[in-house]
């Protein structure tokens, strides 16, 4: 087989260490490819205008496959301060780079998978009868909307006449907001279209079929949104129906979702949900194994097979300049494995995690977060390991 060829985002900050020592994993676990770099992130907004750069997406389309550590955003007026002096009279308007892939090669199922190590002493744990301790052993996967719905950007502010006027043939509308004057009106649209919906829906009972999941939930709020809620729900009711009689269909609210996150987390196999309630009951998932040292994410579409995987936290600015790295790589790490598994590499990803679950098992070596530990540049002498310690031990239990 021809060797492959993955595309290497580091971005900004903790991106660049997370990402090159995930790669030092990759090679030592035996994961034979070629990497190009990409450039993404603050640097090339700073310089160029554009955080995306054409030659980036290039490399993206060309080769399918992309590692992306992380990237500083800032709001408009910040990032337009710090544009080049010869760009500051184009017009050019700050926007997130990631945003811009997913739209870019319609990146639209996220997947978040939220597994407990054993021994990882972020583990959420609760109190069981009669005062004892019980550690539930999670092992959930979020399938997320990820390109529609809350975070779709049709949205306004005093919208126009025309929007306006389609809103007032809206009984509900007119009862509610009817009397309120235009300009003192923020409108943001929850749309929903059936073919993203189906594609996610799929992508979640294909997951769990393959890796023999009880259940699928899904997790939106059809009692009161009944147009989008609703639809996504009917539609995983008639899938599950047709294709997938063994899987069992679940259906909770968001809210009370993220009620019973404490209670019976271990309950919950597949979720799938829209955009906004996707982020949100993946990170309530993720808080229970450890939160953003372990937390991992793909992004991709299964038409044309392209992948981004990323760990879901960001560049943490502030340790980016310390000396040695501090920081937990094991989100990126777990993140590369989904990649691995995504290109069937599924033999290498396994001797992975298992170095990793032997690791955080062991308990020798920890970096700051899982010492509990506030970020700073002396954790090291307070014994916590460094990105590159972490990521030793992990190549150490490698076989
Ligand atoms: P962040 O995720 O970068 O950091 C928040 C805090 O989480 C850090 O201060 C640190 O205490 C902890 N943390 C993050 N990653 C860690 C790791 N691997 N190991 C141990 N601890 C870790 O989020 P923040 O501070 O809100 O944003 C910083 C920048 O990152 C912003 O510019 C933001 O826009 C951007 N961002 C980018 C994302 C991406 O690239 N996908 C996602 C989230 C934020
Ligand atoms: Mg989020």
């Amino acid at each position: 087989m021809a060797k492959r060829t993955i595309v290497a985002m580091p971005g900004d900050g903790i991106g660049k260490p997370v990402l090159d020592e995930t790669l030092r994993v990759l090679d030592a676990a035996g994961f034979d490819a070629d990497y190009v770099n990409a450039d993404i992130g603050w640097e090339f907004w700073c310089k160029e205008g554009n955080p995306l750069p054409q030659r980036a997406i290039d490399l993206i389309e060309k080769h399918k496959i992309a590692l992306f550590g992380a990237i500083t955003s800032k709001p408009k007026d910040a990032a337009f301060d710090e544009l080049a002096p010869e760009l500051k009279d184009k017009g050019l308007v700050y926007s997130s780079p990631i945003v811009g892939l997913r739209q870019h090669f319609d990146l639209d199922i996220c997947m978040r998978p939220c597994q407990s190590y054993k021994g990882n002493p972020l583990n959420f744990i609760r109190r069981g009868l009669g005062n004892t301790i019980e550690e539930p052993e999670i092992d959930t996967v979020i399938f997320r909307q990820n390109t529609e719905g809350l975070y779709g950007g049709v949205e306004w502010s005093n919208p126009p006449e025309k929007v306006y006027d389609a809103l007032m043939t809206h009984s509900k509308f007119v009862q509610n907001f009817g009397r309120v004057p235009k300009e003192e009106i923020s409108v943001s649209t929850r749309i929903f279209t059936k073919k993203a919906t189906e594609r996610i829906l799929r992508a979640a009972f294909e997951h769990a079929k393959k890796y023999e999941y009880k259940s699928v939930t899904v997790c939106e709020k059809p009692n009161v949104i009944r147009e989008t809620s609703g639809m996504m729900y009917k539609m995983a009711k008639d899938m599950q129906a047709a294709d997938y009689p063994n899987i069992e269909l679940w259906n909770t609210n968001i809210d009370a979702q993220m009620m019973w996150l404490t209670k019976n987390p271990e309950d919950y196999g597949v979720i799938v949900a829209g955009n906004m309630f996707g982020d949100i009951v993946s990170d309530g998932f993720a808080g229970l194994i450890g939160g953003l040292g372990f937390a991992c994410s793909a992004q991709f579409n299964p038409e044309t097979g392209i992948g981004v995987f990323e760990p879901t936290h960001g560049s943490a600015p502030k340790y980016a300049e310390y000396k040695k790295s501090i920081v937990n790589p094991i989100a990126m790490i777990a993140s590369a494995c989904m990649m691995l598994d995504y290109i069937a590499e599924n033999e290498i990803a396994q001797i992975i995690r298992k170095a990793v679950a032997a690791v955080i098992a062991e308990g020798k070596v920890r970096t700051y977060d899982m010492m509990k530990l506030k970020g700073r540049q002396e954790v090291i002498e307070q014994g916590a390991a460094s990105t590159t310690q972490m990521v030793d031990a992990i190549i150490a239990k490698l076989k």
